[in-house]
């Protein structure tokens, strides 16, 4: 891997489930308990915004108290050392990777750690909760919302992710089932621009067979061997 200068890193719930977060689509996923069309789709938010409130202020308050895993160091450690174009696109929406010290971190399915308002598109620090419609600390309207990225909604950050795809050596995906797009189609995106892929995940995932290499194992072990080989080599 001598070639390699950009790498585009794009990562999901399996990375952070050592640390004790829930995936969705694994056996006993979150989405066998909740089903996502009433508790994270713009349709529910419309429908019945009380409940994905509830769902999103429940999940902020297990998501919140997590600590980083061997991965998000490795990554960290990665991000600290690696001379050349490093972008970590993350789908999940904890603060692991910043806590692990990674700083080139975009989180395109957003986070918990600020809040948006639709009425004034203010993004305040937030660490209360919505189900009591807490006014915009901007501009006073009830509207403040998680900022999260619901189902049919546009992911965040496609115009700095998609110039980081094309300028990259190689594409690595870790701890993603592939099943949510656009994410689920970097890795083809990558491959029709010539750019190398590499999988480390659990299990062979839905897009498995579109990686020039797949690497199945538990990310805490996959990820800081993967940067060791990276960095040594
Ligand atoms: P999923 O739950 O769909 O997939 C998690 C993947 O991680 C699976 O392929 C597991 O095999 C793998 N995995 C589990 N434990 C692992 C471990 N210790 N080490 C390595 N891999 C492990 O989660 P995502 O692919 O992140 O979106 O889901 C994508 C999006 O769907 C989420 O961002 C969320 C969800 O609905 C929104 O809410 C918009
Ligand atoms: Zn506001």
């Amino acid at each position: 891997m001598n070639s390699i200068n950009n790498i585009v890193i794009l990562t999901g719930a399996g990375i952070s489930a050592e640390s004790g977060i829930d995936t969705f689509r694994t056996a006993g996923g979150l989405w066998e308990k909740y089903d996502p069309a009433e508790v994270a789709s713009a349709e529910a938010f419309a429908r019945n915004p009380d409940k994905l409130l509830a769902f999103y202020d429940m999940r902020r308050g297990t998501v919140g108290e997590k600590e980083p895993n061997p991965a998000h160091h490795a990554l960290g450690r990665l991000d600290a050392e690696w001379q050349g174009g490093l972008l970590i696109v993350t789908q999940n929406v904890d603060n692991l990777h910043e806590k692990g010290g990674a700083s080139r971190v975009l989180h395109m399915h957003g986070q918990h750690r600020t809040a948006w308002c639709p009425a004034c598109d203010a993004r305040p620090e937030w660490s209360g909760t919505f189900a009591d419609r807490p006014p915009c600390p901007a501009c006073g309207s009830p509207s403040l919302r998680p900022d999260v990225v619901l189902f049919g909604e546009m992911p965040y950050h496609l115009d700095q992710i998609y110039p980081a795809l094309r300028a990259a050596d190689l594409f690595v995906s870790i701890g993603t089932s592939g099943a949510v797009y656009p994410a689920a189609g970097f890795v083809r995106d990558a491959r029709d621009l010539g750019v190398q892929t590499l999988e480390l995940n659990l299990e062979r995932s839905d897009g498995s067979h579109w990686f020039d290499e797949t690497r199945l194992g538990p990310a805490s072990e996959l990820v800081p061997a993967w940067v060791e080989e990276l960095l040594g080599g």
